[in-house]
């Protein structure tokens, strides 16, 4: 008869296995962070395949188109918010937390805020936006991404109409805006290509720091991380996000992950995507400031990248296929979790 308690080990580990694997939040919650999200539109949550691998996988919802400024004030005086408060209110009833996306960002400005002559007039324009649409959504959102892809990849200043007009000051002026029209949500500066070391993690990095010598509040940085698989160009990525979050002093996190495969997809790309999604979840898992993985979208039936012109060529970015099968990098994502921060191995490059 066998002493009951090894076997009660057993059922106890197995269990605790099953509940580990159940979701990549719950797994990432485990390892000490804070949440494994995924970007949702409306057209997510109606598609009867995608809303149960929302609700059972992610532990954070971004919302991907319904609060960027072409959605929200596309007329001036005009806020149309009934898209986000879908994806908020699906969000928070299935507990949730939410980041919002993006207050300021030159991708989809209507033409209205396009046209603004005078820095009088963008100040104005910029408070009274950000202002409405904050506290619409006070006390709901763990996040906002304030001001999304400030820079180029030398470090330069991007061109827009808020930086043509306003200047850096701008960035402040949305940062003050957010935090004061509600002061408990945490306020993110996010962008591209700051996963590795380079002239415009330099520039993130500096003005995050002016902005906290000056008393901004601003609360994290969020690297999107859009990766093409086996690129290379990120050997380091646990290092330049260690860099990042120890020079600001400031929480980060990983926003927009994706590994797009160039086209056609095969076992070997898909294969190397596994390792990519690995590499790069244990990179945050590596940082102790890192407070999350958000990936951008579930299924690569709805993928930005099938869409965008400088994806062209590009495909299969995700976690799931087309047909809402799990694929390799479904298992390499859990690795990286399961990885419990070792430094992630080397990639090629
Ligand atoms: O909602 C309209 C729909 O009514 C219309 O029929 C359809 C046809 O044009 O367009 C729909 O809007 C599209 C929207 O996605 C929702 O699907 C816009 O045209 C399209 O431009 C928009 O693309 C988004 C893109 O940002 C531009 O805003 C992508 O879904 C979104 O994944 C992508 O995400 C960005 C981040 O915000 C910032 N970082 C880069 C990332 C990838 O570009």
């Amino acid at each position: 008869m066998p002493r009951p308690l090894p076997l009660l080990l057993v059922l106890i580990h197995l269990l605790l296995f099953a509940l580990v694997h159940a979701s990549l939040d719950s797994a990432i919650k485990l390892s000490g962070k804070l949440y494994f999200g995924t970007a949702l539109d409306p057209r997510h949550l109606s598609d009867t395949r995608c809303e149960p691998i929302a609700r059972r996988e992610f532990g954070s919802i971004t919302t991907e188109n319904t609060l960027k400024w072409g959605e929200t004030q596309r007329v001036r005086g005009n806020f149309t918010l009934e898209d986000a408060e879908t994806v908020v209110g699906w969000a928070m009833g299935a507990g949730k937390t939410v980041r919002g996306h993006a207050l300021v960002w030159h991708g989809g400005v209507p033409d209205w805020v396009e046209q603004i002559q005078t820095a009088e007039e963008m100040r104005s324009v910029l408070q009274a936006h950000i202002t409405t649409v904050v506290s619409r959504f006070r006390g709901r959102l763990y996040a906002w991404d304030v001001v999304n892809e400030v820079f180029n990849d030398d470090g330069s200043w991007r061109e827009s109409v808020f930086f043509r007009l306003l200047g850096a000051e701008y960035v402040r002026l949305a940062f003050r805006a957010a935090n004061a029209a509600d002061p408990e949500v945490k306020l993110y500066l996010n962008d591209y290509h700051i996963h590795h070391q380079g002239p415009k993690l330099d520039a993130v990095i500096r003005l995050a720091q002016d902005l906290r010598a000056e008393g901004v509040p601003i609360h994290g940085i969020g690297s999107q991380t859009h990766l093409v698989v086996a690129d290379g160009n990120t050997p380091g990525m646990a290092q330049s996000l260690q860099h990042l979050a120890t020079s600001t002093g400031l929480e980060i996190a990983l926003t927009e992950v994706d590994v797009r495969i160039p086209q056609p997809a095969n076992r070997r790309k898909l294969r190397e995507q596994h390792g990519d999604y690995e590499y790069t979840v244990a990179a945050c898992l590596a940082v102790p400031q890192c407070v999350g993985v958000t990936v951008w979208g579930i299924s690569d039936r709805y993928s930005w990248v099938d869409d965008s012109e400088e994806t062209r060529g590009y495909d299969a970015p995700l976690m799931w296929d087309v047909r809402y099968v799990k694929k390799l990098a479904y298992e390499g994502a859990m690795k990286g979790i399961e990885g419990r921060g070792r430094a992630p191995r080397r990639r090629r490059g």
